[in-house]
């Protein structure tokens, strides 16, 4: 045990922050960690941008439909970088075609996920808040044009930051058993038996978000929510868009 893995262990997403900005010397140091993050074949296919137009945040926001994100001291986007591959490719008179595949795709995704999470655990072993942000890609093409995200990149995460100004519970975990297998791929006789203690733990969470009311059961909400607006926020044809080619 260490102090990393006690803030680790304590981590809980937070969406409200005191109006206190985040030193440009921290920020910095997060910024440190974001570029010193493994990456895949040394590419480094992932990029930040640091939305501080406020016109764009509350652009994002509305997108989002969570207004906190407008408000938020920092806010970071996660964008997945191919162009750069590619532009040096043209550069250095090589053939680019095939480049914008899915395996390099997959490769820069990954990169970027990794990034955001790096600099989340560093964020907050600095005493610092964050929430992930999916909602910023309800609208992909919006997305893309408030951040001006040119062909060969895509948006893939977004984060909030700031110092907490509130103080949610810990919001309860599968056993990790469940989570961790040997070997293969395990899986018990029934799921909605196997979980029903989790069940009723998550049933005592209180949502911060959701006027402080507890939430429904994990099943439930898996039964609610799974393929909620699946269709709307299908990234296949923003990711065409962008240049990928979906078929290699
Ligand atoms: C990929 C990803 C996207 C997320 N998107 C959002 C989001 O758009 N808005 C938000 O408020 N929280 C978002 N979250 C936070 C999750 O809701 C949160 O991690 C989850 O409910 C577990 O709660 P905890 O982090 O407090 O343990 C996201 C988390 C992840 C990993």
């Amino acid at each position: 045990m260490n102090e990393t893995i006690r803030t680790q262990l304590a981590h809980r997403t937070i969406r409200e922050f005191t109006g206190e900005p985040i030193p440009e010397e921290t920020m910095q140091t997060l910024f440190d960690v974001a570029v010193r993050t493994s990456t895949s074949r040394g590419f480094q296919q992932s990029v930040f941008i640091r939305v501080k137009d406020q016109a764009k945040r509350d652009e994002l926001a509305r997108i989002a439909n969570q207004p906190y994100i407008a408000r938020a001291p920092e806010l970071l986007v996660g964008v997945l970088d191919v162009r750069r591959g590619i532009r040096i490719l043209e550069e250095l008179d090589q053939p680019t075609q095939g480049a914008a595949n899915m395996v390099v795709f997959r490769e820069a995704f990954t990169d970027t996920v990794l990034m955001i999470q790096n600099v989340s655990v560093a964020a907050e072993t600095l005493g610092l808040g964050v929430s992930h942000l999916g909602s910023v890609l309800n609208d992909y093409a919006a997305a893309i044009e408030v951040l001006e995200l040119p062909k060969y990149t895509f948006p893939v995460l977004g984060m909030i930051l700031g110092y907490p100004n509130q103080e949610p519970q810990l919001k309860p975990r599968m056993d990790k058993s469940l989570r961790v297998h040997t070997d293969v791929y395990q899986e018990p006789e029934s799921w909605t038996e196997t979980l029903k203690d989790y069940d009723d733990e998550m049933h005592t969470y209180y949502d911060l978000r959701d006027a402080n009311r507890r939430v429904d059961q994990f099943t439930t909400q898996i039964a609610r929510k799974f393929i909620e607006d699946f269709n709307e926020r299908s990234p296949i044809p923003h990711i065409k868009a962008q240049g990928f080619d979906l078929e290699s």
